[in-house]
């Protein structure tokens, strides 16, 4: 057997090309991967969870894919990025066989929405052990309606699993959590050339071959959603992850708040967990909590933002209030 420090380095294939359309009208213009939450987009959180000594990075783009291009080569990472696009939507399994070539053996696999403390290292040091053709890190969570379930056996063996079913049909309270170690042959078992869901059509093909699970007891969130991307945020503010800027010069409150350059907040007032995109103005006597603002977004005076997505260049005229909503680039509330 190959002693794992002598395995050889793995990449990593990032599936991004979703429509992020339970996070509309945003995502009508700002693919959901670059919604900032905690200080920076949220692809860049997902980038913080691959190792540093990754040989390369594929994301499978297809939505959007020239906007997330271009930020990626903006915008500096540890390992080479390259990404694939899809000329049509190809579904997870049709995605990753469309910028599967020249993929490693074994590769991590990670959707472009999670928001974790799960260590891939340990992912992939229990994959190697385990030897079976795949290890999925699981969540266990109350609702598990949206997810992928999993039923799981002797040694954590994976005997089964339901892409989003029925409560009355999920085996567990234990859901695919969005990012596994695949061996490099699974890549062979996805049929080409159109569009398959790998969750769907390909892993309950692969159970008989040996996967295993990789239990996370910690934090796991997926930011698909205007409530989950909130408690994603407030997630990577409490873990230290927040990015930097912090609570405006010339405002009230003790954040966490991050910041980007040019935003303008004197004498307005901050809750917990906000974030600010660059050039983002709120004015006097307005205040704001537990929020997303994006870039070039305006909030007159006394007005009010609570649990709220709002796009680039939406404008909160004076003195209204704005709670629970996503308001879509240059709306006016
Ligand atoms: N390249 C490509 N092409 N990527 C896609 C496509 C496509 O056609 N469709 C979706 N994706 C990407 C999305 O951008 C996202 O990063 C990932 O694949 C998963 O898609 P979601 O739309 O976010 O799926 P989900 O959240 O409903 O379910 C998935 O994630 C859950 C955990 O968050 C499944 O993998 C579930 O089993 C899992 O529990
Ligand atoms: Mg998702």
């Amino acid at each position: 057997m190959v002693p794992v420090e002598l395995a050889g380095t793995v990449k990593a294939l990032v599936l991004i090309g979703g429509f992020g359309t339970r996070l509309r009208p945003i995502t009508y213009t700002v693919p959901k991967q670059l919604i900032p939450l905690a200080g920076k987009p949220l692809l860049y959180h997902v980038f913080d969870l691959i190792p540093r000594d990754v040989e390369e990075v594929v994301l499978a783009t297809g939505y959007k894919a020239e906007v997330i291009d271009a930020y990626v080569r903006s915008h500096p990472t540890p390992w080479p990025v390259r990404t694939v696009a899809e000329s049509e939507p190809l579904g997870t399994g049709g995605g990753m066989k469309n910028a599967g070539a020249g993929m490693s053996d074994p590769f991590y696999l990670l959707n472009s929405d999670v928001v974790t403390s799960g260590d891939l290292t340990e992912l992939l040091a229990l994959h190697r052990r385990r030897s079976g053709v795949g290890t999925m890190a699981l969540a266990e969570v109350e609702d598990t309606r949206p997810y992928g379930v999993a039923a799981l056996g002797t040694d954590d063996r994976i005997d089964a699993f339901v892409e989003k079913p029925e409560p009355k049909d999920a085996p567990s309270h234990w859901i695919n959590a969005g990012f596994a170690v695949w061996a490099g042959s699974v890549l062979d078992r996805i049929p080409p050339g159109r569009a398959v869901s790998f969750e769907r059509e390909v892993i309950p093909e692969l159970l008989p071959l040996g996967m295993y699970a990789f239990r996370l007891h910690k934090y796991w969130e997926d930011a698909g959603t205007p409530e989950r991307m909130l408690r994603s945020q407030q997630l990577l503010f409490g873990d230290g992850r927040g990015g930097p800027g912090g609570v405006p010069a010339g405002a009230l409150g003790t954040g966490p708040v991050a910041a980007a350059p040019g935003v303008r907040a004197e004498g307005a007032s901050f809750g917990p967990f906000v974030t600010l995109g660059e050039d983002v103005t709120v004015e006097r006597g307005a205040h704001v909590e537990n929020s997303i603002l994006m870039a070039g977004t305006h909030v007159e005076k006394e007005a009010m933002v609570v649990s709220s997505l709002l796009g680039p260049k939406v404008r909160v005229r004076a003195g209204h209030r704005v709670s629970g909503q996503t308001l879509g680039e240059g709306v006016e509330a």
